[in-house]
């Protein structure tokens, strides 16, 4: 290199011409397990963060009294969980939260919640029992509940319409499960596996934020790592990979500055992948990988939160389903059909006066792209219509409400297994699958749920990807 041309890469590679061990782009869970593990090995790490705060799809927020969760809000199963044992191993007392339910109609009357509940039951077990020949899950459960009905509960074999009524909610519970659309668009095919364990373990009045500072040892105003360098506000724009060994892993942001390091792993998400990655990388991702990109499917769930003065609402439950009666859901005016998939609500536990209600699939992204008041206004109607036949329901204080899809950097809530799952089995296996140099080290590493292929769509499964590539590197930087 001439004196000049020496001169305009520094210019070019900004002031930071130190090169990383790793570059860890985003700080979700994945990201956030990745970066820490790295450091406390004794890594020179860079965590790049388009966001201004830590979380990615967890995000805990001042609410009322407490917080609210507008992302993930529990830890699914406390065995083997990465997100558990952090707790644990901090002292932090996470709250088993019992989902006590209760199903309330569209006129206001109680439903047959013994009835329903059984019902549900079966419906979510038959999911553990799949059909031979793969085929749309909600075809299937659809199958098996009216067998079941015909079975057990010939006295309401020829109720049509509780029946469809029932199948409805059903379709929203699993909607609201796996973030689908519609459960036709899940397929019956799954590797997904659950943690055993309690299922609905709540970091309560610590918030779900607690976990990335545990990992990033700055809870209770601790120190954090020195070789971990963390900058918020810094979306990268281009990922430049080396094929040669020598040569260095070179990460772009928008806002112009350049970072190098041996290695670089990627956490943000499948609908950022999705959105960005013929641009991101350089050169371009191999086919094998663009297609698996293509192939994989995110959904969208969001809430909306509403704070109240006080607590109006039965005290022993702790999620209300919405039930709506056939007739009433057809009557309601297509601008506002979107409410009767609204399926119910849950309590938090990071605050003592609020309630959730949940969106998915289409229903979430029209509601994400409402007016503030129109959602208030809507959401009211419908807590008035389903519970309000023996209570006053005051007006909220505040309302807040996520939106998941909308944000450029997450692009939808989580992964589910589509249609397309039985023909491409190995599909988040391989998306996890590293970019190798031409002496086959990994230099671009790919992590974050999406990659996970039995605990997807969650937290501690995001966590395990992350603690999966940063062992690959240290396994690797071990031998050498
Ligand atoms: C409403 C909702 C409820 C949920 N409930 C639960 C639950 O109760 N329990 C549970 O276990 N899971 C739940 N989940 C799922 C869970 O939140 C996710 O699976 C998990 O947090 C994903 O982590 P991740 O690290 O893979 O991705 P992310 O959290 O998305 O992290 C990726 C990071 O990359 C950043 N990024 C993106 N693009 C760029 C860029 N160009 N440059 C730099 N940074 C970038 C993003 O800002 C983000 O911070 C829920 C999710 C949602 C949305
Ligand atoms: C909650 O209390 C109400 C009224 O006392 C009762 O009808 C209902 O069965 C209770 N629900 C649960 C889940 O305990
Ligand atoms: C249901 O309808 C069928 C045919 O319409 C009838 O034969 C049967 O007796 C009905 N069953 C009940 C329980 O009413
Ligand atoms: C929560 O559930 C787990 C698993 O079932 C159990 O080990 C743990 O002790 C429970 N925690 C509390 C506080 O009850």
């Amino acid at each position: 290199m001439t004196p000049w041309s020496v001169l305009l890469f520094l210019c070019v590679a900004g002031s930071h011409a130190m090169v990383y061990d790793t570059i860890v782009v985003g700080l979700g869970s994945a990201g956030t397990t990745a970066a820490s593990t790295l450091a406390q090995a004794g890594k020179k790490v860079l965590a790049l963060e388009a966001m201004d705060r830590v979380g990615g799809r967890v995000n805990t927020v001042p609410f009322g009294d407490g917080l609210v969760e507008l992302g993930a809000e529990w830890i699914h199963g406390t065995a083997n969980s990465r997100v558990y044992e952090t707790a644990i191993a901090n002292n932090i007392d996470v709250v088993n939260q019992t989902l006590n339910f209760q199903i309330l109609m569209s006129d206001g009357s109680p439903a047959d919640t013994k009835l329903l509940s059984e019902l549900m039951d079966f419906a979510t077990e038959v999911i553990d029992d799949p059909p031979p020949v793969p085929e749309p899950l909600g075809q299937y459960i659809t199958r098996r509940v009216k067998e079941r009905i015909n079975e057990k509960y010939p006295q309401i074999a020829n109720d049509t319409d509780f029946i469809e009524s029932f199948l409805f909610f059903m379709d929203l519970v699993i909607d609201n499960l796996e973030a689908s659309n519609s459960w036709n668009d899940l397929s019956t095919f799954s590797d997904y596996e659950e943690l055993k364990g309690h299922q609905y373990a709540s970091w309560h009045r610590y918030g779900y934020k607690t976990f990335f500072e545990l990992m990033l040892n700055t809870y209770n105003n601790g120190p954090g790592y020195p070789n971990l360098d963390i900058a918020l506000n810094k979306e990268v724009s281009r990922i430049t990979w080396p094929r040669q060994p020598a040569e260095d892993a070179v990460v772009s942001c928008s806002d112009g500055s350049v970072y190098r390091a041996r290695s670089v792993i990627v956490t943000v998400s499948l609908g950022v992948l999705k959105e960005r990655h013929a641009k991101l990388f350089c050169p371009e991702l191999p086919q094998e990988k663009a297609t698996l990109i293509d192939i994989l499917s995110i959904g969208v769930v969001d809430k909306i939160v509403l704070l109240f003065d006080k607590v109006w609402w039965p005290s022993n439950v702790s999620f209300i389903g919405f039930l709506w009666d056939r007739k009433a859901r057809i009557n309601i005016h297509p601008k506002d059909k979107w409410i009767t998939k609204i399926y119910g609500l849950t309590i938090p536990l990071a605050n003592d006066n609020a309630i959730t209600l949940w969106t998915s699939g289409n229903c979430a992204k029209l509601v994400e792209t409402l007016p503030e008041d129109v959602v208030k206004t809507k959401s009211m109607e419908i807590l008035r219509r389903f519970m309000g036949r023996n209570t006053n329901i005051p007006e909220p204080t505040a309302m807040l409400r996520s939106s998941w899809y909308k944000n450029p950097f997450t692009r939808g809530s989580y992964t589910y297994d589509n249609l397309l799952t039985p023909q491409y089995p190995n599909a988040r296996e391989d998306l996890g699958k590293p970019l190798l140099d031409s002496a086959g080290n990994p230099r671009v590493l790919f992590a974050g749920e999406a990659t996970n292929p039995q605990h997807y769509s969650t937290v501690h499964g995001a966590s395990e990807t992350g603690y999966r590539e940063a062992m690959r590197l240290l396994n690797i930087s071990s031998k050498i």
